[in-house]
């Protein structure tokens, strides 16, 4: 039997981006004496190098409970989450769930939450794309509009919400998460030795919906790498998503190319590539925020982003499907002209803290009021 004193947080993770994010919050907890949690993983990847790689670098305990969703549609995906995701949290009985990020795990778990009246924290909430073609941007607005408490990581996160008719008494701008992960791990990225790595080289990532599954609009990006990688070599490792759609599109990179495709990498190597890289390609939200802490201009192949605080302080600049403009901006980099960059606010290693203390706050003002929070 617990101590009525304590709190039980429970976390759900399911996909690789929400690992780096909760690494360090179950560390800012471990460290408060009357907190009781569980780790619950959806199973959403389940490849070692989608999964087991990123526990073991992260330093991420094993999770208490399992639920095996694995692949599906949407639908599908989503609907084995919460039938799963019922049946534990309702055993488990938490004071708290917390979620993570925009991925469909982060959805179902909210949704079910809830729906039993277990309290539910967002961490990265309010971010946007304003696109809703993405499956993330409908997880954000939904995740945002169940939640109990909203755990922002920058100002445009709280507007976003405010707008939406989001009590502001719910909303605790914290800072980014996943740079209090970069910033621990970073001196161990940095020890890392590579076999043959260029002097100067791009980092790829690719596995948006709209970059990938579209096959004219793949093709035109890989032939678009085929010749930025004349003059600068490229590594990409390559998304499970990523290599199906490239082998049924038959594309084969020119003999001339120089581009190097890798399985996934764990989240040293990634830090450690971007860190020693000329520049990063990409359509992931996390590289386009790493990249910009780090100093390195990142091109991103996406006609918006929810980080936009990565554009206006960081290094990132949006290129869509703009190949013309892909190529002009790699030249600019090529040709060495400084990329504009300043210390951005609340990326300072601290936000878990901030999130513990939050809950801790919302508890304790849950327990002397009785008010609904
Ligand atoms: C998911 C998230 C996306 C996040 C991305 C990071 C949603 C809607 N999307 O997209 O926000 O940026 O993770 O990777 O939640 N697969 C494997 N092994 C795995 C996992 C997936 O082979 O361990 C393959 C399967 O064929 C699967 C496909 O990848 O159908 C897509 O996986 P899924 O989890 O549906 O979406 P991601 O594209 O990974």
């Amino acid at each position: 039997m617990r101590d009525s004193a304590m709190i039980h947080i429970l976390h759900v993770v399911g996909a690789r981006p929400n690992f780096m994010k909760v690494a360090p919050v179950i560390r800012a907890f471990r460290g408060r004496a009357g907190t009781h949690q569980t780790l619950v993983h959806t199973g959403q990847h389940y490849d070692p190098n989608m999964s087991d790689l990123f526990f073991q670098e992260l330093d991420i305990p094993q999770p208490d409970i399992a639920l095996n969703v694995g692949s599906g549609s949407h639908a599908v995906q989503t609907a084995e989450v919460m039938k799963k995701f019922e049946t534990c949290v309702s055993e488990q009985k938490p004071d708290w769930v917390l979620v993570y990020g925009d991925v469909n795990s982060t959805l179902a778990a909210a949704l079910v939450c809830a729906k039993l009246r277990i309290r539910v924290a967002h961490v990265e909430a309010g971010l946007r794309s304003f696109d809703r073609e993405m499956p993330e941007e409908i997880n954000r607005i939904v995740t945002d509009q169940l939640a109990d408490l909203l755990l922002t990581p920058s100002a445009d996160g709280d507007r976003n919400l405010l707008a939406e008719g989001i009590p502001p008494h719910r909303i605790f701008r914290v800072g980014n998460v996943m740079i209090d992960t970069l910033i621990h791990l970073l001196p161990k990225a940095k020890a890392l030795q590579f076999d043959n790595l260029p002097d100067k080289f791009a980092l790829v990532t690719l596995h948006r919906p709209s970059n990938v599954d579209d096959p004219p609009a793949l093709r035109a990006i890989l032939g678009t790498l085929d010749e930025i990688s004349r003059s600068c070599p490229i590594i990409f490792p390559v998304h499970p998503r990523t290599r199906q759609r490239i082998e049924s599109l038959g594309f084969r990179f020119s003999s001339t190319a120089r581009v190097v495709l890798r399985e996934p990498i764990g989240y040293l190597q990634c830090l450690a590539l971007q860190s020693r890289s000329l520049m990063v390609l990409t359509d992931s939200g996390g590289l386009q925020e790493e990249s910009s802490y780090l100093g390195v201009p990142c091109l991103t192949l996406r006609e918006n982003t929810e980080r936009p605080v990565t554009i206006d302080q960081g290094t990132n600049v949006l290129v869509g499907s703009d190949m013309a403009k892909l190529r002009r901006e790699v030249s600019r980099i090529l040709e060495g002209q400084p990329v504009a960059r300043g210390p951005i606010e609340l990326w300072d290693g601290k936000a878990s803290e901030r999130i513990a203390d939050a809950i801790w706050k919302t508890q304790a003002d849950f327990r002397n009021s009785s008010a609904p929070v």
